[in-house]
């Protein structure tokens, strides 16, 4: 049997993880709420190349934490607004030399696990999109994109290269890096797409497609990454261009983006940001994590993010609606942009 990896918070990242982990032959728990035990004997994946990936036998599926108690390495993929009440359930629970790596978005993430569990807790990112299909039993990746994760020091980096193997046996690569908080600062930038897609409703393939939508994403970045940058942080390249160039190639007509950022614009045209997936399934969302966490950080400073500002109260205004959402066109979501970039 292969190693004993538990995932706390199996929703469409943990699920699509643990069930290629399992895949592989690694020995996997996925704690999950009631919703998660519906989908037993069901639950697969399905790759970005369409290819299905079944489980096989050595996947549990579980609502009781106390089934993670033997794990040797755990990926927390909750939500950013559960990662406080995940913390008191991991301590209680958890071996100590039990290995945790958070695989969530948002920048503090980590630093909060870190603060309450020690140095076995790795940050780590997921650079690829994953949605629910078939009501949640098919976790199926609609970009493509890879692991990046700490490499850690000593047991923990001995554990690191253990999840490194097993995810490769299952055909996903994870890239163990030095400077995982770049990444997590990085990957926060790109992010920012979650609250434009969400404010407006469109998918990942339409709002690349919407130069209004584009615009709005660009000012976004450049604001974190300009705050970001006055934090004394400095972000990585996560995805083909560096944060810092994207912007200006988002700001390009339609036919040169689409040209010069292929790779950007040829996402499946299911793909859908966290946020929106959220909002429509009448969640909460993390947008205090992502724009909104670009917004605090200014202010901080004593500077301004009026674009993450706008993005951040219009996902709001969402949460609190019933559905039919009524979502921004990408049009007037610009315009209060400008107007709060104009104050
Ligand atoms: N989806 C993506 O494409 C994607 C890509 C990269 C990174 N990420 C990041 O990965 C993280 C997870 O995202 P996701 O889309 O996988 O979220 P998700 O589908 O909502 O999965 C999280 C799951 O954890 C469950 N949960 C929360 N607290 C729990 C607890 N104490 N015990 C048991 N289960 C618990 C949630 O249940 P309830 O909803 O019922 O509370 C939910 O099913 C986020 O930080 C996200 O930004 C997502």
């Amino acid at each position: 049997m292969g190693p004993r990896i538990g995932v706390f918070g199996a929703g469409a990242i943990g699920g699509f993880l643990g069930v290629h982990l399992a895949a592989g032959g690694a020995d996997v728990t996925l704690l999950g709420r009631r919703s998660l035990l519906e989908h037993a004997g069901r639950l697969r994946a399905r790759r970005v190349d369409g290819a299905r990936v079944e489980p096989g036998a050595s996947l549990r599926l579980t609502d009781d934490p106390e089934q993670l108690r033997d794990r040797e390495l755990v990926l927390v993929t909750v939500k950013s607004g559960d990662t406080e009440a995940a913390c008191t359930q991991l301590a209680a629970l958890t071996r100590r030399d039990c290995v945790l790596v958070s695989l969530q978005n948002g920048l503090d993430n980590s630093a909060t696990l870190r603060a309450r569990l020690g140095d076995r807790v790795v940050g780590g990112i997921v650079s690829y999109n994953v949605i629910r299909e078939d009501g949640g039993a098919c976790l199926r990746q609609t970009t493509g994109g890879s692991i990046l994760a700490g490499r850690g020091a000593g047991e923990v980096a001995a554990a690191m290269r253990t999840l490194a193997r097993a995810l490769d046996v299952a055909g996903l690569t994870l890239e163990l890096r030095d400077d995982i908080d770049e990444v997590l600062a990085g990957k926060l930038v790109i992010n920012l797409i979650n609250g434009v897609c969400a404010a407006t409703g469109l998918s990942l393939a339409d709002m690349l497609r919407s130069r209004d939508a584009r615009w709005c994403w660009a000012q976004c970045m450049r604001e974190g990454v300009d705050i970001l940058t006055r934090d004394g942080r400095r972000p990585a390249r996560v995805i083909a261009l560096p944060p810092w160039l994207l912007p200006r190639v988002l700001g390009l007509p339609n036919a040169i983006v689409t040209r010069v950022a292929r790779r950007l614009v040829s996402v499946d045209p299911a793909a859908r940001s966290s946020t929106l997936q959220d909002l429509e399934r009448g969640k909460p969302t993390e947008i205090d994590a992502l724009n909104g966490a670009i917004a605090r950080l200014a202010a901080r400073h004593g500077a301004r993010a009026p674009a993450n500002e706008v993005v951040t109260a219009a996902v709001h205004e969402l949460e609190g609606q019933r559905a039919p959402l009524r979502f921004l066109a990408p049009g007037e979501l610009r315009a209060r942009v400008e107007a709060a970039r104009g104050r």
